[in-house]
């Protein structure tokens, strides 16, 4: 979380949450050349022939039915070469536009922002590229194999629709309109749909059960769940719908997850094996203090999402809880992957009950989002 409870934390929520006033338009209305985009960016993000060998789309790791994270439920996400794996968990892509680029927060002095769980990309378009290149995701040889292959496909026509003369004109041109559209789909209304069950109720129009209510209580409290701290759980002061991250970074001492699959894979791409520690924010800054630290992400979705945090360790949801709950108390957990930065002050030794911990958990769900509303509607109140 941001270090302090003083206003420079509310001044950085506003900061963020002030992008989705600008972008935050209800893009399912999009129309013209955004509506385009998306459209086309769907399609592609769907599109199994851009992958080498082909197979492997974007949502083939981060698909809608598993709120936009990785369906199959591995640790971490196979590539599109069998047997090859990411070295992290996939995370899901909603919401994921509301990060800022990455930024030092001079009033808080803690990084935020980016994309990725290390923060490395400063965009969605940058980030796109990553996936479309890596060796081990969609492994395409290059930027000219892949505009060549959108062409190939017969995607041409709607990226003239869109770009004109300049649409797959060259590689590199080809390769950025490629990432837009992509982003473009990533920013819309059906990928951050903000209508979960809390959302409806933030509304007034949907009533969370006596658990759940006792579940934000704990989310809330500072000396319960402690959760808030990290995950925001209200609106902005401009109405915007909380993110439940505050893009800050932070070591949870997550112990290394024996289960990963990465760390036996070929040394080609995991040249130290079970030696490997991944050091997060670390690794891309460099410095000491950021080393084990990742991107808080969003709770929305979650129970879509398992299996849970950078290396896919937790199962369940009840899970993360109780890790929070008895990481300092009790010898179930093994020791952080990275011990320098653990958080001890906020989470480790909640001295929660078992009933608390169901009523976060029950909280957590309505996190969900395609609420049906008519259940509220019957219901007497
Ligand atoms: C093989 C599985 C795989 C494929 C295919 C894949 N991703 Fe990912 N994606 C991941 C993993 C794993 C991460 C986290 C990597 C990290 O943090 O280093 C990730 C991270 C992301 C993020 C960052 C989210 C955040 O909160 O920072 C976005 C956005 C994303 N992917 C979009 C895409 C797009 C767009 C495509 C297709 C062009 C794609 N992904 C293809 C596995 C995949
Ligand atoms: C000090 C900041 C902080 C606090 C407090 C905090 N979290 Fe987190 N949370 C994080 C970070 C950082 C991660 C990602 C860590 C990683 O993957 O290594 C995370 C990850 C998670 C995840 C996994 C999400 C996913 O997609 O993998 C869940 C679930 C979660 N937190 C729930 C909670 C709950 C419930 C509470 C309160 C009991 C809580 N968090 C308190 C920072 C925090």
């Amino acid at each position: 979380m941001f270090n302090t409870m003083f206003p420079g934390r509310v001044v950085g929520l506003v900061f963020v949450l002030s992008g989705l006033l600008v972008t935050g338009v209800d893009l399912s209305q999009a129309a013209g050349i955004e509506g385009l985009k998306q459209s086309l960016g769907k399609r592609l993000f769907f599109e199994e022939n851009l992958s080498s060998p082909v197979g492997q789309s974007c949502a083939s790791c981060h698909s809608p039915s598993h709120g936009f994270a990785d369906p199959r439920g591995k640790a971490v996400s196979e590539g599109a070469h069998p047997g090859r794996f990411t070295s992290r968990n996939a995370p899901t892509v909603a919401y994921a536009m509301f990060a800022p680029k990455r930024h030092w927060n001079t009033v808080d002095q803690v990084e935020v922002g980016g994309y990725f769980y290390d923060g490395r990309a400063d965009s969605l378009e940058e980030q796109a590229a990553g996936p479309l290149m890596g060796q081990v995701e969609m492994a395409n040889t290059g930027k000219q194999a892949i505009v060549s292959r959108l062409r190939k496909l017969g995607y041409s026509p709607a990226f003239r629709q869109i770009y004109g003369h300049e649409a797959l004109k060259d590689a590199e041109t080809g390769f950025s309109q490629l990432t837009e559209v992509i982003a473009s789909y990533e920013r819309s209304s059906e990928v951050n749909a903000f209508n979960s069950k809390y959302d409806h109720y933030l509304a007034g129009k949907a009533r969370l059960t006596d658990q759940e209510l006792r579940g934000l209580r704990l989310f809330e409290d500072e000396d319960k769940g402690n959760c808030a701290a990290c995950h925001p759980n209200k609106p902005a002061i401009t109405g915007a719908p909380p993110l439940f991250t505050d893009f800050t970074y932070d070591n949870l001492g997550i112990p290394v997850n024996s289960d990963n699959p990465f760390l036996t894979i070929d040394r080609k791409f995991n040249p130290v094996g079970k030696e490997f520690v991944d050091l997060g924010l670390g690794s891309v800054t460099g410095k000491q203090d950021d080393k084990g630290k990742f991107k808080v992400p969003t709770l929305r979705n979650l129970e879509k999402t398992a299996p849970y945090m950078h290396n896919g360790i937790f199962k369940t949801m009840m899970e993360v809880v109780e890790f929070y709950n008895t990481r300092d108390v009790s010898d179930k957990w093994g020791p952080a992957e990275v011990e320098v930065n653990v958080n001890k002050e906020e989470l480790g030794d909640l001295k929660l009950t078992e009933q608390e911990m169901e009523d976060l958990v029950s909280f957590l769900r309505t996190l969900t989002d395609g609420y049906d509303l008519t259940a509220e509607r019957t219901e007497k109140y």
